[in-house]
């Protein structure tokens, strides 16, 4: 290949990458595989000017930006850092600013590197009145009704506090690990797509067009950097101090080092300590501290001159990949499976990752022994990343991927859109069934603990039950073997089978194992068309209605009712007797008696159903719209301007969401 060539190669890849990581939150390849690339293709481009080109990727900062949000040009350019990964970089580093500096002494604050999404806060009088991602730097998008979500981001400071009356405050977005794991597990119950990293799944909550959902998801950020015409110190140190004395969260973390030594122990320390924090970071970040100081080192096009990142390496092992197994889920969904040599990684010993689809598999582009590296990067789920093709048996066989179920052998289809195949066979493929009666008796949905997974294995294969509704109708003397020594234990699953007719409503309707139908979703659908006729019967305007429901879920919702198959199912289950509709609220108070409420905006607190239900247990009463005969309105956040004007022109009191909950107190 020659330069020519390959500078044309890099520019391509790195522009895929770069849209993979910023556009898709979906990256291919570790941050340590991608800085390789982008540094080879600066140093050809270095060497050859001629080719120069304003597109290269080297020329730009990536771009996150999406069309949902209005973009807000930055005050001061969002720059991103230079990475290093050694410590004679880093040495470099410290070497260059003292030379730039004339030899002048120099303090370096030392940070952590948080691994989520930068943003930019601006405040005005101390209330926060923006919050704006970085976007491509120059301009991002808007995101400030889902920040003010963030418990640890303060919505208006102290007044007692010494902040400047203007000023904008940097920071990273974060998904706790706790959320993370949290969330995932959710996903996983629901069977939807895992987030690899807590930093993806603050990329996709942030960018929720629902403030309520990414209220509920427990996103955190910590600040480390202020900027404005008046800030309190030159020294940066000094000034985060004072931004965690007027109510940001700055990591505690940070030192100020006088010498390279302070800031290699520094590094050396966190290496290892940063695995007890309750978020994740990928390395530390190291400033000069005085502002005075930052001036004169300016920055270049893409990053700033007086700071650098030192990434800590991802861990990562090399094995051998014996087979690639396919497992098919309650949705019928395939997942390939990476089967290795068992290899210990970042602590545990990894056998088996998963492959995602058939995308990902072609471009790992796997062949049957292949050495394949394993990387953990301070993520839980181990990831294939790549392939060490030099080691490769020549004539050993290339993997492909499936066309029919491993399972039932029936032909697999990808829908337009998606990148999972999927086993369309759900009314008799075993894996698909025995997983919804798995779904249906789990504690989140019927909550039939005398029962697990073997269980439902055993009496599936004896034929016994062929979907969850079949349960009903077990006896004893079906569970029971010839000897009716298993009478105490059989007598046990019937009983806890009976139990589950009192299961609230909502949860029958988790557990009918509605596709994207989780256990909030379900509860909000419940609350929402209180009997099942009704649920069954709307339509997806009805269901767009429903708070947390959008397209997909609504379509999911109708096709599920479609299907006769599954009307039966469900007539089934209320001939057995299994709650169909809500149970009466029970009033807990009369404070709201006489009072008709109109519910609008977005809540922190509750969601909008939850409020409903909490007017008629206080007695009052719920109206949809604004008229001469409301009481008050209960107002969450982004009130709807024409809600708004009404209110006003009818002299309406507008209610808070504290408020109302001290009301009812
Ligand atoms: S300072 C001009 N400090 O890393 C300097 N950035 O690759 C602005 N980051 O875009 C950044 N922790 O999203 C700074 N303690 C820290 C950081 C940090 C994480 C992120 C930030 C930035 C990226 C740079």
């Amino acid at each position: 290949m020659t330069d020519k060539e390959r500078i044309d190669w890099l520019r391509h890849e790195l522009d895929r990458h770069n849209y993979n990581y910023y556009v898709k939150n979906a990256p291919e390849i570790s941050d340590q595989e991608f800085d390789t690339l982008m540094h080879e293709l600066q140093a050809l481009e270095a060497n050859h000017p001629e080719w120069d080109d304003d597109a290269s990727p080297t020329r730009r900062v990536g771009s996150d930006l999406s069309h949902e949000f209005v973009q807000v040009a930055h005050r001061t350019p969002m720059l991103s850092l230079d990475n290093t990964y050694n410590r004679a970089e880093v040495g470099a580093f410290y070497q260059r600013v003292s030379e730039a500096l004339g030899g002048e002494p120099f303090a370096v604050c030392c940070e952590l590197k948080f691994d989520g999404l930068s943003i930019s806060l601006t405040y005005e009088e101390g209330r926060l009145v923006r919050a704006v991602t970085r976007g491509d730097g120059v301009r991002g998008d808007d995101v400030t009704a889902n920040v003010r979500t963030i418990r640890s981001v303060p919505l208006r400071l102290d007044p007692a506090g010494m902040w400047p009356a203007v000023f904008e405050i940097r920071g990273e977005v974060l998904m706790p690990w706790e959320s993370f794991e949290r969330l995932n597990r959710e996903r996983e119950a629901r069977e939807e797509p895992l987030f690899a990293n807590p930093r993806n799944a603050a990329a996709g909550t942030l960018k929720s067009k629902n403030s309520a959902v990414v209220a509920r998801r427990r996103l955190d950020a910590y600040l480390y950097y202020l900027l404005g015409d008046t800030l309190p110190s030159d020294s940066h140190y000094a000034n985060m101090q004072a931004a965690a004395a007027w109510g940001f969260r700055v990591s505690d973390a940070a030192r100020l080092a006088h010498s390279l030594d302070d800031i290699y122990a520094f590094i050396d320390y966190w290496d290892e300590a940063r695995r007890e924090l309750p978020v994740a970071t990928d390395g530390i970040v190291l400033k000069v501290d005085s502002l005075a100081q930052q001036r004169r080192l300016g920055a270049t096009a893409k990053s700033p001159r007086w700071a650098i990142a030192y990434k800590f390496q991802a861990e990562r092992a090399r094995t051998r990949l014996r087979e690639v197994t396919y497992q098919v889920g309650r949705t019928g969904a395939v997942t390939p499976v990476a089967n290795m040599d068992p290899v210990l990684l970042a602590g545990t010993t990894v056998r088996r990752a998963s492959l995602h689809n058939e995308d990902i598999m072609r471009q790992l582009d796997l062949h049957v022994g292949d050495w394949v590296y394993v990387e953990k990067a301070g993520e839980i789920i181990p990831q294939v990343v790549g392939v060490d093709s030099s080691a490769r048996q020549p004539g050993s066989p290339a993997v492909h991927f499936i066309d029919r179920c491993p399972e039932c052998g029936a032909t697999l289809v990808r829908y337009e859109g998606e990148a999972a195949h999927y086993c369309p066979n759900d009314t008799a493929c075993p894996p698909q069934l025995k997983g919804r009666i798995e779904h249906f008796i789990s504690r989140d949905a019927m909550d039939i603990s005398s029962l697990g997974p073997e269980t439902v294995d055993d009496y599936y294969n004896r034929g016994l039950i062929h979907d969850a509704a079949d349960l009903y109708g077990i006896r004893t003397s079906d569970i029971n073997g010839a000897d009716g020594g298993r009478q105490r234990s059989a007598e046990r699953i019937v009983e806890g089978i009976a139990r589950s007719r009192t299961v609230p409503f909502e949860r029958v309707v988790f557990a009918l194992g509605i596709r994207f139908v989780g256990k909030v979703v379900a509860k909000q659908l419940a609350r929402h068309f209180s009997d099942i006729d009704t649920l069954m019967a709307a339509t997806p305007d009805d269901l767009l209605q429903t708070e947390g429901v959008g397209t997909v879920i609504a379509q999911s919702v109708v096709n599920y009712f479609a299907n006769p198959d599954n009307r039966r199912f469900v007539e089934r289950l209320r001939q057995a007797g299994l709650q169909m509709a809500v149970e009466r609220t029970e009033t807990i108070s009369d404070r709201l008696t006489g009072q008709t409420i109109v519910i609008s905006g977005t809540f922190v607190h509750h969601s909008r159903d939850e409020y409903k239900t909490l007017i008629e247990r206080h007695g009052g009463k719920n109206a949809g719209s604004i008229s001469k005969k409301t009481s008050f309105i209960l107002a969450g956040d982004n009130m709807g301007p024409a809600k708004l004007e009404k209110a006003t022109k009818l002299g309406i009191r507008l209610v808070s969401e504290d408020e109302f909950l001290a009301m009812i107190e």
